[in-house]
């Protein structure tokens, strides 16, 4: 058989494998969950067009609900987190998810009738759940806020309560350049990466500990890895995805780095 037509076939198989899941959702009016039945039925849901979707990059079309019918008595500045099956966990700022102007927040909704394709060859879905965003150049929001495979989303107090060992010297301005980066940091990277032994992701290294990559890199080095990880370093299973001055422009990027600088001074407090 030739390759391409086994290639499809398995990701048939694949993607007939998507069953009816659960969407565990705790954000501070006791847990609920709701089934994949459930969701597809609420009459909020509609039929999406994604332009661009940043995991599958291309156009694609989803069911979905609009994702402040799933929040309850959140308000903007609370802080949410949604948990994937692969541990990637993104940090979520509550506002622009209750945004019902440009960009907004749907959830989509994987129907097991009509399965999304696997992301990559030998992969699966974005399914159960995904978290897509119409309009997001007018957030901007960055590909770290479009966590896939989701199966939890919880309220959690402001990542500065809960990890205090990654917060800049408290004496800063809260809009010093280096709670600037912190800001960055956390919307960025933190899905990924602890720092100072903190933080719930398990999927990169930690940015400080033993030492941190400002100290390693030689100049002009680290930025090049952030916009493009494997233009410095090349093997098959790397995973970090490059960030575009697009997702994050220079300026941004300054900062970012001058907050892993101020970090590298802090690391024994
Ligand atoms: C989707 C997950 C993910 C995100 C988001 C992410 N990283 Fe990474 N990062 C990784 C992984 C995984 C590695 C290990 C190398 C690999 O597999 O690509 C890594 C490696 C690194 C390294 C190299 C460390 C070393 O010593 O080799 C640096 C520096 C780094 N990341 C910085 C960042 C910064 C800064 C951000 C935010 C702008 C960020 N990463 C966002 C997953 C991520």
């Amino acid at each position: 058989m030739p390759k391409r037509i086994l290639v499809l076939l398995s990701s048939l198989l694949l993607a007939a494998q998507a069953t009816a899941a659960e969407l565990s959702i705790d954000v501070g009016q006791g847990a609920r969950t709701w089934h994949t039945d459930e969701l597809l039925k609420l009459p909020q849901v509609r039929t999406l067009r994604i332009r661009q979707d940043v995991s599958y990059k291309r156009d694609m079309t989803y069911r979905a609900v609009p994702f402040k019918v799933l929040l309850p008595g959140v308000s903007a500045d609370d802080h949410l987190q949604a948990v994937a099956l692969d541990g990637f966990a993104a940090e979520l700022a509550a506002g622009p998810l209750l945004n019902t102007g440009k960009p907004q927040a749907w959830l989509a909704i994987e129907d097991p009738a009509h399965p999304w394709p696997p992301l990559a060859a030998g992969k699966p879905s974005a399914g159960p759940f995904y978290l897509v965003w119409t309009d997001p150049a007018a957030g901007p929001i960055s590909p770290e806020q479009w966590p896939f495979q989701v199966r939890r989303i919880r309220k959690l107090s402001s990542v500065a309560e809960r990890f205090p060992a990654m917060v800049p010297d408290p004496a800063l301005k809260p809009d010093d350049p280096v709670n600037q980066g912190f800001a960055l940091f956390q919307k960025n990277c933190l899905a990924c990466h602890r720092l100072n032994g903190q933080g719930d992701a398990q999927f990169g290294p930690d940015l400080n500990i033993p030492f941190s990559p400002t100290e390693y890199f030689a100049d002009g080095f680290l930025k090049r890895y952030i916009r493009d990880p494997q233009s410095l370093r090349q093997w098959p299973q790397a995973k970090m995805p490059g960030f575009s001055a697009q997702v994050l422009p220079d300026g941004d990027l300054d900062l970012l780095v001058g907050y892993l600088k101020h970090m590298a001074e802090r690391r024994g407090h």
